[in-house]
């Protein structure tokens, strides 16, 4: 697979906060290989700090722990933000932006400990905000969610679609967006910021040395599935079989984590060569697929056998969502190329390769 992209010649500094979870890693690796200088903050309440050397590997860059700074801490710890920003500039690589994936993404968990969702997402959020204003460094993308359009009236989903979270989780994310609608508008800083509602990232590294470690217990239908076929699970529940798709049960717009993590690049590529500006941009591929099609696509691309049942609809489930991606195509160089197949065999690779994942 070929990418048309191209390489920034100057060294910058990112500040990559949650770049040890599932999404930030792989954007991590992405970000080593263009050339940029990394931070990368991390608390490691839902990963492992072993994954660096994964990234590290994979990058296939000699004396890359030159290249890579890995912070163990709290996004709401703004001292520490402060010292991160401070250490930067001594050393001669101030932070020229910022990428924030740290965050809490369960949305049952937030439905239990609405407090903690409050305060890491949006505190957080907050706080990492003040502090890069201090700085001067005006450049973040934010990891926003397709959770916050709610039950879609039309569909596809665009960014002008109904913002209307129906849990406390999409609450936080919706939020964390109307303050940047807030701080963009502030005339004497020259922010430059992107949000990018992901759909449902899949998949893991092509190599399978990479992928996803959830710590904390995975509700997800991919994590799920691998785990059912390791062994680990004794069988997927299926959450309804009467919805009204054209197999009855929901659709979702999956999207390989490859492509999910090259947006990235593309938007910081983008926004650094932009003035101020604020873009809310859907990252999926655009196309929906059923559970059921998952499951078979699943079983047929790693010849295994997924033992399902149909049980009751999930609370808070709805039938169908998947992303109009037009905006994002037409503003960044940037297109998903990753299929299906890729994203189940990728799963899978990681999972029987890891089976303990990072541990
Ligand atoms: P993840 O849990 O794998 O990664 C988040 C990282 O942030 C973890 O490494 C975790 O240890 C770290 N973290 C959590 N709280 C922290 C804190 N207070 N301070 C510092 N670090 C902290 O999740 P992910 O799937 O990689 O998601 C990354 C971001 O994308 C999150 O903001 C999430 O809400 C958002 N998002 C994820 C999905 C998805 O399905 N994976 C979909 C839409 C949006
Ligand atoms: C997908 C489909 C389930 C598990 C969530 C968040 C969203 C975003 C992505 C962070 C649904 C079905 C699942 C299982 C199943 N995350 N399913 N059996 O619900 O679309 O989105 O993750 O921002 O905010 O809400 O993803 O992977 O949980 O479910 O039948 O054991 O699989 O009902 O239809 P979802 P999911």
């Amino acid at each position: 697979m070929v990418r048309k992209s191209f390489t920034l010649t100057i060294m910058k500094t990112i500040l990559v906060t949650g770049g040890a979870g599932f999404i930030g890693s792989h954007t991590s690796l992405l970000l080593l290989k263009k050339g940029f200088n990394l931070i990368i903050l991390d608390s490691f309440l839902n990963s492992n700090p072993k994954v660096i050397e994964r990234i590290s590997e994979l990058s296939g860059i000699k004396n890359v722990q030159k290249r890579i700074e890995l912070i163990k801490g709290d996004i709401r710890d703004q001292k520490l933000l402060e010292r991160i920003f401070d250490f930067a500039k001594i050393n001669n690589n101030p932070i020229d932006a910022v990428i924030h994936f740290a965050g809490l993404k369960s949305v049952s968990d937030s439905l239990e400990n609405p407090f903690d969702y409050w305060e890491v997402n949006v505190l957080g959020t907050i706080k990492l905000l003040q502090v890069m204003e201090k700085n001067n460094c005006f450049t973040i993308i934010f990891s926003s969610s397709a959770t916050i359009y709610g039950v879609p009236k039309d569909l596809p989903l665009k960014e002008i679609s109904d913002i209307n979270p129906v849990n406390t989780y999409g609450e936080t994310k919706a939020a964390i967006e109307k303050i940047f609608r807030d701080v963009s508008k502030v005339k004497s800083k020259k922010w430059r910021m992107i949000t990018l509602r992901y759909f449902n990232p899949v998949g893991a590294h092509p190599t399978g040395k990479m992928g996803e470690d959830p710590l904390i217990e995975p509700n997800n239908l991919f994590p799920y599935i691998s785990q059912v076929a390791i062994g680990r699970k004794e069988k997927l529940r299926i959450f309804g079989n009467n919805w009204p798709t054209f197999d009855g049960t929901c659709i979702r717009d999956y999207i390989h984590i490859m492509d999910l993590a090259e947006s990235h690049i593309a938007s910081l590529e983008f926004l650094l060569k932009s003035s101020s500006l604020l873009l809310n941009l859907n990252i999926g591929t655009g196309i929906g697929r059923s559970v059921l099609e998952i499951v078979k696509t699943f079983e047929k691309v790693n010849n295994l056998v997924i033992p399902y049942s149909f049980v009751e609809r999930r609370e808070g489930d709805i039938a169908v969502n998947y992303a109009d991606n037009k905006k994002a195509l037409s503003f960044l160089n940037w297109r998903p190329i990753y299929t299906l197949e890729d994203m189940c065999r990728d799963s899978w690779k990681w999972q029987k390769m890891n089976p303990n994942g990072y541990k």
